[in-house]
């Protein structure tokens, strides 16, 4: 696996591949690399002839500063998991590489991006939106490979190709849970023992939710969660939303939608963790 550093090496490494037919997959990262990313790497070795992972911590999609600064950054481990998951090329860039001048554009994806995340973290996916693109525009990728643990952030990247006109696809893949449930986050690192089996709580509520929602109405399966998380000293829930699947517009009943997502924010401790149950169709 080559490890670059610059558009310009990276650009020119891949022109030698596509002048040879190669097919490129990309997996944008920020790092701090888990199982989760590692699953995206390999079912994109597996439906590529090159991938690349990018490294790369971007400060424009963080509207906290604190959480910049404490985001985990792991490069050595990073690339060791990244050539034993057959990764071709990890491009791990300076800020001042992706940032040379301030980014100025201004994305909308309304109404995607003005609910939750984007409610909670104003500019964030505006960041996503400028970072992302420039890693399209600079890989030109054939595939992108998302996780859907970040399941608001894969909407607005879709949202974010049909706008820009851009021709690749973008493949959403599962989330990836600890043994005992917990989805796979970088920020789970941040976590003490103690928070760590705080933070138990919140799959197993999304869980329960699932056989909860079976018999009950909508509204009686959001108090469920929220109880339960509002219950749990050491979490402070931020949101749990009950969402149509496809414009992540909150719903009021079940049959309001064929495709229904339970979204959650909290805080565990000083840790923010995000996660979301399917309860109904899209797949
Ligand atoms: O999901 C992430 O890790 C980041 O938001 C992404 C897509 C790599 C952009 O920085």
């Amino acid at each position: 696996m080559k490890v670059v550093n610059t558009i310009k090496e990276l650009k020119e490494l891949l022109a030698v591949c596509r002048s040879e037919g190669k097919s490129i997959g990309l997996v944008p990262t920020m790092g701090a690399l888990h199982a989760g990313h590692e699953s995206l790497v390999k079912r994109s070795v597996v439906e590529n002839d090159v991938t690349v992972v990018s490294i790369f911590v971007n400060p424009t999609q963080f509207n906290d500063k604190n959480d910049l600064k404490n985001y985990p950054r792991t490069l050595e481990a990073d690339c060791a998991l990244l050539d034993k998951a057959g990764a071709t090329i990890a491009f791990a860039p300076s800020v001042e590489e992706m940032y040379p001048t301030e980014d100025t554009r201004q994305f909308s994806f309304e109404p995607l991006d003005t609910v939750m995340e984007g409610a909670c973290r104003p500019g964030h996916f505006n960041g996503v939106a400028q970072i992302v693109s420039k890693l399209f525009y600079a890989v030109e990728p054939d595939r992108a490979y998302f996780g859907e643990k970040d399941f608001q952030q894969l909407a607005i990247i879709r949202e974010m190709v049909r706008q820009l006109g851009l021709g690749l696809k973008i493949v959403g893949c599962p989330i990836v849970r600890e043994e005992d449930g917990l989805a796979m986050s970088s920020r789970n690192t941040l976590l003490s023992e103690d928070e760590r089996e705080r933070a138990l709580t919140i799959s197993g509520t999304l869980f329960a939710s699932v056989g909860f929602a079976e018999v009950n109405t909508l509204e009686a399966t959001k108090a469920f969660v929220e109880d339960m998380i509002n219950d749990t000293p050491g979490l402070e829930l931020e949101y749990f939303q009950i969402v149509d699947g496809n414009t992540l517009q909150e719903i009021a009943q079940w049959d309001d939608s064929d495709y229904v997502v339970g979204c959650i924010a909290l805080f565990c401790g000083n840790v923010r963790l995000i996660d979301n149950i399917k309860y109904k169709g899209g797949e």
